[in-house]
């Protein structure tokens, strides 16, 4: 396990949202994902989902455990709301502080927009979608609602941080504290790939697992 996170460090994120603390000695893999009772194939198939850019998709959500990946996906949101974006706010009032008030203004302005609307991203997901799933777990078979429905309202979320790190890097006269300013937009940069690559595990592993136990409970 170690090896894996030296060559790939960004996977240190996905280790703290299947609750797997760090400390696992010359453990591998499977030992590590036993003792912290993490489904193997769910963690594997989303490590390597994420470290390879040609991971063949096919059928590769199958091999997945559906409590575990939402469990995954539940902690990743907690993460950005309740600590990632809180932290960037932090950085970039401290960045902007000496700058005009218009400017640090609209700035904060246009991060708080876009916060909530992650918020509002995350909560329907929260509370609508992990709902119907849990429910359809359970073998009830819930109606009036359908994972078509998610798939075709899940838009990217990735997209308005970048254009305030457009805002930022275009428009900002950057002063003193321009080493700060580039602490956060390091954090946004890597904000935004880390939001991008949650909704491809959603779209491509998450969406297909379900449509495929909606077909099953319709035979
Ligand atoms: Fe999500
Ligand atoms: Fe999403």
């Amino acid at each position: 396990m170690s090896d894996l996170i030296e060559e790939e460090y960004s996977l240190l994120t996905v280790l703290s949202r299947f609750n797997i603390s760090l400390g696992f000695g010359d453990k591998n893999v499977a030992e590590v994902c036993r003792q912290n009772q993490v489904d193997t194939n769910t963690f594997l198939t989303i490590v390597n989902f994420l470290s390879e850019d040609d991971y063949s998709l096919e059928h590769s959500y199958e091999k997945i455990d559906l409590p575990s990946l939402i469990s995954y996906l539940k902690n990743a949101h907690k993460y950005f709301l309740e600590f990632k974006l809180p932290l960037i706010r932090e950085k970039l009032i401290l960045a902007i502080k000496s700058s005009k008030e218009d400017v640090s203004f609209l700035i904060m302005r246009f991060f708080d927009d876009y916060v909530n609307e992650v918020k509002k991203h995350m909560d329907y997901e929260d509370n609508t979608v992990f709902t119907y799933v849990e429910e359809l777990l359970s073998e009830n078979m819930p109606s009036g609602y359908n994972i078509g429905v998610f798939r075709k309202r899940h838009s990217p979320i990735g997209l308005k941080l970048l254009e305030l790190k457009n805002i930022i890097i275009k428009y900002y006269p950057a002063g003193e504290s321009s080493n700060l300013l580039n602490e956060v937009l390091f954090d946004i940069f890597s904000c935004e790939k880390d939001l991008e690559d949650h909704c491809r595990v959603e779209d491509y592993l998450f969406v297909p697992l379900i449509a495929k136990i909606e077909k099953e409970r319709m035979l």
